[in-house]
C-alpha cells in the first residue's frame, strides 16, 4: 500500500506514521504538511533515513501540488492536516476555513481524479457540539458544532460525506474524543499543564474547571484509524472514544500529582467564550463492528506521557520560546483580566 498522510509532522499524525510504519513496514508512506507552528519534523527523527518514507513540505489547499503527489499511484489517503487549537481559531478563523474546509476539498478532488481507493478524514467529537450532564454522542448525533474550529471540522465532514454520494468516493469519516500523549503541542490542556508545571508556571484553568472531556491515549487512536482504514465501511461515520470522563480539575490534580507539584499553581482565568461544557462519545459501533478497544486505562496513558514530557525537555523547551509564546502571552494576556 501507497498511503499519503496530510498533516504527518504534527502529535496524532507522527503518531499514526510510527504506528504504521512498526504494524505495516512493507508500506510506502509519504508525508505532506506545511510544517506550521504546529508541525515539526523532530517527532519523526527515528524514521526520517528510512526508504519508504518521504517527507514533502506543502500545502494541501494548492491543487497542482497535491494533485502531482497523488498521481503517483497513491492508494490511500489519510488527512490529518488541520489547524486544531480551539482558542485560536476564536482569534482569528480565517486559517481554520482555509486549511480544514478548503484543504479538505482539493484532497477529496484529487483522491476522485485517481481514483484513490480509500479516504480517511480525521474529524473530531467536537462536531456535535456540546452535552448536558448526561446522555453521549453517536454517530447520529446531528452536528451541532459551537467553535470556529469544530465548524470548519464539521464543514469538511459534510464536503466528504457529499463525494461518496455524489460521486462514490469510498470515503470515511472518524470522530474522535480528545487524544493524549508524546508529541502534543504544548498549546493544549495535558502538555501545557505539564510543561508550565515543570517550570512552576501557572496552570490556567478556564472558568470553574468542571468543563468534561472523554479522553484517549494517542496509540489507540492510531490503532483505531489503521482499522478503519482497513476494514471500514465506505460511506461511514465511526467515533472514537477513551470511555474516560475527566473533569479538567481532575485532569490538573492527577498531572500535580504525578509530578509531586503544589496545588497552588493552579489559577482559574476567564472562561473561553463558547466553551462547550461537557463531551462524552458512544464507540459501540466501532468495537462490535471492527473489534476495537482501548488498550490503556487512563493512569497508564499518563503515566507515559509525564514521563515523556519529563525526558524530553529539549523537544518542548524549544518549542516554548517560539511563535507559540507569542500567542500565549496575548491570549493569556486577555484571559487573565477576569
Ligand atoms: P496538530 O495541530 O498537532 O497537527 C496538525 C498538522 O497539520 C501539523 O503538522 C501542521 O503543520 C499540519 N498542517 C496544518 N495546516 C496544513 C496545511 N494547510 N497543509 C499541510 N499541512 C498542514 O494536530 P493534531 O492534534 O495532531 O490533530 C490532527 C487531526 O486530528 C486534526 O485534523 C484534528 O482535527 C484531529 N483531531 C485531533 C484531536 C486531538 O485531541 N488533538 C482529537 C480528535 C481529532
Ligand atoms: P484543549 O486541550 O484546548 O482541547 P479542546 O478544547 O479541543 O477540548 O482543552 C481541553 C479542555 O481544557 C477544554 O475544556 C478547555 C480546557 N483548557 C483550560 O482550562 N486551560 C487551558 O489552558 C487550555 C489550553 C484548555
Amino acid at each position: 500500500m501507497k498511503l499519503l498522510v496530510t498533516g504527518g509532522a504534527g502529535f496524532i499524525g507522527s503518531n499514526f506514521i510510527r504506528h504504521i510504519r512498526n504494524t505495516y513496514p512493507g508500506y510506502t508512506i509519504i508525508n505532506l504538511d506545511k510544517l506550521t507552528y504546529a508541525g515539526n519534523l523532530e517527532n519523526l527523527k527515528d524514521i526520517e533515513e528510512s526508504n519508504t518514507y518521504h517527507f514533502i513540505r506543502g500545502d494541501i489547499t494548492h491543487p497542482e501540488l497535491v494533485d502531482g503527489i497523488v498521481a503517483d499511484g497513491i492508494d490511500a489517503i489519510v488527512n490529518f492536516a488541520a489547524e486544531s487549537h480551539v482558542d485560536r481559531s476564536i482569534d482569528n478563523s480565517r486559517i481554520f476555513v482555509e486549511t480544514n474546509i478548503i484543504g479538505t476539498q482539493v484532497l477529496l478532488d484529487s483522491a476522485l481524479r485517481h481514483t484513490v481507493k480509500r479516504f480517511l478524514q480525521i474529524s473530531t467529537d467536537e462536531v456535535y457540539g456540546s452535552l448536558g450532564e448526561t446522555g453521549y454522542f453517536t454517530e447520529k448525533t446531528p452536528l451541532a458544532p459551537n467553535s470556529p474550529y469544530s465548524a470548519s471540522k464539521a464543514s469538511a465532514d459534510l464536503l466528504v460525506r457529499s463525494y461518496f454520494e455524489t460521486y462514490g468516493l469510498p470515503a470515511i469519516i472518524t470522530r474522535c474524543s480528545n487524544n493524549y500523549g508524546p508529541f502534543q503541542f504544548p498549546e493544549k490542556l495535558i502538555p501545557l499543564f505539564i510543561t508550565n508545571a515543570l517550570s512552576d508556571c501557572q496552570l490556567p484553568l478556564y472558568g470553574d474547571g468542571l468543563n468534561v472531556r472523554d479522553w484517549i491515549f494517542v496509540e489507540d487512536h492510531c490503532r483505531a484509524v489503521d482499522i478503519v482504514l482497513h476494514r471500514g465501511r465506505p460511506g461511514d461515520v465511526y467515533n472514537v472514544g477513551g470511555n474516560c470522563e475527566q473533569t479538567n480539575r481532575a485532569i490538573t490534580e492527577h498531572i500535580l500529582a504525578e509530578l509531586e507539584k503544589s496545588e497552588e499553581l493552579i489559577t482559574y482565568v476567564k472562561d473561553r467564550p463558547g466553551h462547550d461544557r461537557r463531551y462524552a462519545i458512544d464507540c459501540t459501533k466501532l468495537q462490535k463492528e471492527l473489534s476495537w478497544s482501548a488498550k490503556y486505562d487512563f493512569t497508564t496513558g499518563m503515566k507515559e506521557t509525564v514521563a515523556w514530557y519529563c525526558d524530553n525537555k529539549s523537544w518542548w523547551e524549544k518549542i516554548k520560546t517560539g511563535e507559540y509564546r507569542e500567542f500565549y502571552e496575548r491570549w493569556y494576556g486577555d484571559r487573565n483580566s477576569l
